[in-house]
């Protein structure tokens, strides 16, 4: 179940709560299950994925994609598979720990893991929230946030485009005063 924590400490883990404080940047964020297809969850559980299992999980749960093809001219998707052994991990992390936006929506659902998202609201204020496994979230484009992992450092997620360069990071010069950068650094 997703968290969402202020900078006041206060933490919410009711949808409600977190769509109210969320209202002003229209994040969309939303419980999609994977099913309970015994392939798949045995897949889920594992760290390292062939090409061929990648797109097992994928067509598992390609109801999604075209719900989001109908909707909004989504025209691709990935999975990437997020484990601790990966070389160059942080690296790779460091592109999205910093305040950034995108052209195009950064359109994502979690199959596995978890990954925080931080944001900067309309009014300055910055919140986190924890996005945990069959979690779907849109992070609108040009809202500013950034992006890390919990301790655990796995995720799996599901990408979904409408094109291949529109979710290229743009730096912003905000400086992140939530506990982000100290938890990977
Ligand atoms: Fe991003």
């Amino acid at each position: 179940m997703a968290i969402l924590r202020l900078e006041n400490g206060t933490a919410y883990t009711d949808f409600n709560d977190i769509s109210r404080e969320l209202s002003s940047l229209k994040v969309d964020l939303n419980s999609w299950s994977v099913g309970n297809d015994a392939e798949v969850r045995q897949l889920l559980a594992k760290d390292v994925l062939s090409n061929e299992e990648k797109e097992t999980i994928l067509q598992a749960v390609d109801r999604y994609f075209e719900e989001l093809k109908a909707k909004g001219g989504y025209q691709t998707r990935d999975l990437i598979a997020i484990h601790p052994d990966i070389p160059n991990l942080d690296a790779m992390l460091s592109k999205f720990d910093k305040c950034h936006t995108h052209a195009d929506d950064e359109v994502r659902y979690i199959v596995a893991g978890d990954g925080i998202f931080g944001f900067v609201r309309p009014d300055g204020s910055q919140v986190e929230l924890t996005v945990e496994a069959e979690e779907y979230i849109n992070v609108p484009a040009n809202t500013e946030h950034w992006f890390y992992l919990t301790p655990k450092r796995r995720v799996k997620a599901v990408r979904y485009f409408t094109s291949t360069e529109g979710w290229t990071p743009q730096y912003t010069d905000t400086e992140i005063r939530l506990g982000g950068l100290a938890i990977n650094h």
